[in-house]
């Protein structure tokens, strides 16, 4: 059977279920219904289903030939809390929630790689296991580190993992595949300035939390323009800043928080230095006192060379050389499949979802994932397997 003849089919299906589920969106950690079709589905299909890892996490494992050799291949399955603003049949039914990532492509996808796997396995196109591994809360808890400390990778010992996540303002046709850092990790930064509160007409007898957190909030920004190197990826933005609740006080708090983007541990300990530096010498000019907090989370995500190299020849044979991008800029967006890629070798592609009005930026409330490259995603699940686990001479 030639994946062509299965694939007219496999699409319109595919893109059905995509529309279901982007109907149906699901917060992290949340995925029941999601869970529920993703393990009824694969179990259909012969696979044998594992459920439980993060909670609704679900692996289900494709088993062909003798080989012992194993692959993952990944797709996230939440949504955010977004109120969806189309008015396409297939909007969001739950107020607040939006699949506004394209988790629900991403899903749909490797589902329909599963169907399409298991139809060539039994043509022994390919010898080995394939593990598809659908992850909850990618946008929030970060479900891929959750399945990884409850042991994913014992459960399901394997030797490289995949990931792959539709690209907006990439073109229909092409990926992006690149070596090394391309995704950035992250910081949470929560700060508290604390003075003594008192009348605004009576500045002298206070100590003025607002204009101690307003210099704070410019002098951080020194960090990334005058400390870092220039060609070093960094981003600190201070996204929060409450303080007071009437005219005639000066608040006794001032509280700021953000997010500190990096692509490495030793930019990121420069940064956090940094931070706690500025912090103490802000404290000591204006007499307040600070308290920074700093949480760490995602770590970047860095795509190992070999299996990159392996990626890039398989897309190029797909979409051709020159619809296969290897030095695209890597994104200041964070991507907990980061936690998979620090255990395994592995390689996390995009896909091009398309340009103009239709294809808005990730995370916006008219964002809707492309079915028309469902057909593209679910090929280049199978042509990555059939390379990393060919098929034994008969
Ligand atoms: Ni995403």
């Amino acid at each position: 059977m030639k994946l062509d003849d299965l694939m007219v089919d496999l699409h319109t299906r595919t893109k059905a279920l995509r529309r279901d589920l982007h109907a149906h969106p699901e917060l992290g950690l949340a995925e029941q219904r999601t869970s529920d079709i993703v393990a009824a589905k694969l179990a259909a299909l012969g696979l044998q289903v594992h459920r439980g890892l993060a909670g609704t996490g679900v692996v289900g494992t494709l088993q062909a030939g003798s080989s012992t050799r194993a692959i993952g291949l990944r797709a996230d399955m939440d949504a955010l809390p977004i109120d969806e603003l189309n008015a396409f049949e297939h909007r969001s039914r739950h107020p607040g929630t939006m699949h506004a990532c394209g988790h629900d492509g991403h899903t749909a996808m490797l589902l329909g790689a599963a169907e399409a796997l298991t139809a060539l396995r039994d043509e022994g196109r390919f010898d080995g296991s394939v593990h598809f591994i659908f992850q909850p809360a990618e946008e929030s808890e970060g479900g891929g580190r959750l399945m990884v400390e409850q042991g994913l990778f014992e459960k399901f010992p394997l030797q490289a993992v995949f990931g792959m996540h539709n690209w907006p303002g990439l073109p229909v046709g092409q990926m992006g595949v690149m070596p090394g850092p391309i995704m950035a990790g992250t910081d949470r930064v929560d700060i508290v300035v604390k003075g003594r509160g008192g009348h605004a007409a009576m500045p002298h007898l206070a100590t003025d939390t607002i204009v101690a957190a307003s210099a704070l909030v410019s002098a951080l920004q020194t960090l990334a323009s005058r400390n870092t190197e220039p060609v070093e990826p960094t981003v600190l933005s201070i996204t929060r800043f409450h303080a007071g609740s009437t005219d005639n006080v000066l608040p006794s708090e001032a509280h700021l928080g953000g997010t500190l983007r990096t692509f490495s541990a030793a930019q990121q300990a420069l940064m956090n230095a940094g931070m706690k530096r500025i912090c103490d010498g802000i404290a000591a000019a204006y007499g307040v006192a600070i308290d920074l907090g700093i949480a760490p989370g995602y770590p970047p995500t860095i795509n190992s060379a070999a299996e990159t190299v392996v990626c890039q020849e398989v897309a190029a044979e797909l979409f051709g050389a020159a619809n296969v991008h290897a030095d695209l800029n890597p994104s200041m967006g964070a991507e907990d499949f980061a936690y998979l890629l620090r255990e395994k070798p592995g390689c996390y592609v995009w896909l091009g979802n398309g340009l103009g009005d239709g294809n808005c930026l990730l995370h916006n409330p008219h964002f809707d994932f492309n079915d028309e490259i469902i057909p593209l995603g679910i090929r280049y699940w199978v042509a990555l397997v059939e390379r990393i686990l060919p098929a034994r001479p008969a």
